[in-house]
């Protein structure tokens, strides 16, 4: 794809690349990418999380004897299920890792004609490591794109709502990243029962209504995994806020307050990855 393609591909969809700064650290982070379409908000970033990806990642490689099968619902334009299969690729160069077979979809096509090139604006390499960068193939007009290896690893889907059941799987995870505020709480309950049908070991949902988390979690027999919280609350750095979200603002289901807040659940509100409880329960 050349360069006047991806320009009328992404046409319509507003792309803007904006650095990210840690507003209590002051550390530079990965560049959002941000798209629209509709009332489709697409905002995301490679590495957005990295903590999460090792999590996610040791959780698998601990539950799973063969290759692991993947799900990411919201994908928005790829760089999530991307960015896991780079992070696998670094690791299975040092260690002996089984390699994942990642479906993605999201609820708007134009996001996915856009993941499906693997190509994006060289300003997304901002924030990113050296080591980071060197994975992406760097190519005219200050475009640069996902190496084949783990374009190789990914297959979008047709467009599909996390509204609706998943038709086929199971999968060892399925994943719901910074979109369940999108939808009602009550829609978010449907949501995750449907995960859940076609997750055999872990969920990974962030940005969801915090209220009723709990119930939908102890409603479909998960777990929080505790392991690391902290870690990855901070980590998700453009979310996080100085003072509480208030109730019934857009905001409570997107803002974080501190980690040390003390509010009931905050197992559960503050987490990132969820198990069968049974895969954590002491043997
Ligand atoms: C803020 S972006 C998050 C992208 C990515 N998961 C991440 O965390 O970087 C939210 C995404 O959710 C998608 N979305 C909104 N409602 C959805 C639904 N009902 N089913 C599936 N995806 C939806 C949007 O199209 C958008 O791509």
């Amino acid at each position: 794809m050349n360069s006047a393609s991806f320009q009328s591909l992404t046409a319509n969809l507003g792309l803007l690349v904006q650095s990210k700064t840690d507003p209590l650290s002051g550390s530079v982070d990965p560049a959002m990418i941000r798209v629209y379409a509709g009332a489709h908000k697409g905002a995301t970033a490679f590495f957005r999380n990295r903590p999460f990806l090792n999590l996610l990642i040791d959780a698998l490689d601990i539950c799973c004897a063969e290759r692991p099968r993947i799900f990411f619902h919201a994908c928005s334009v790829g760089a999530e299920p991307y960015s896991l299969a780079l992070w696998y690729l670094h690791r299975a160069q040092h260690q002996t890792t089984l390699l994942p077979i990642i479906d993605a979809t999201d609820v708007e096509p134009a996001f996915l004609n856009v993941a499906r090139t693997g190509i994006y604006p060289r300003s997304i390499l901002e924030g990113m490591t050296e080591e980071e960068r060197s994975w992406f193939e760097i190519l005219p007009d200050d475009l640069v794109r996902v190496p084949a290896a783990a374009r190789e690893l990914v297959r979008f889907r047709d467009a599909q709502s996390f509204l609706e059941p998943i038709n086929d799987g199971p999968y060892d995870a399925v994943l719901a990243m910074n979109a369940l505020t999108y939808v009602s709480p009550d829609e978010q309950s449907i949501a995750i029962r449907h995960m859940a049908d076609r997750a055999f070991h872990v969920l990974g949902l962030s940005a969801f209504h915090p209220d009723s988390i709990r119930d939908d979690i102890k409603r479909i027999g998960f777990e929080p995994v505790e392991a690391r919280a902290e870690e990855i609350h901070e980590a998700w750095v453009e979310r996080r806020v100085a003072h509480p979200p208030q109730p019934g603002t857009p905001e409570y289901s997107w803002q974080l307050p501190a980690f040390s807040y003390a509010v009931p659940d905050r197992e559960y509100r503050f987490c990132s990855l969820f198990a069968r409880a049974e895969a954590i329960a002491p043997q």
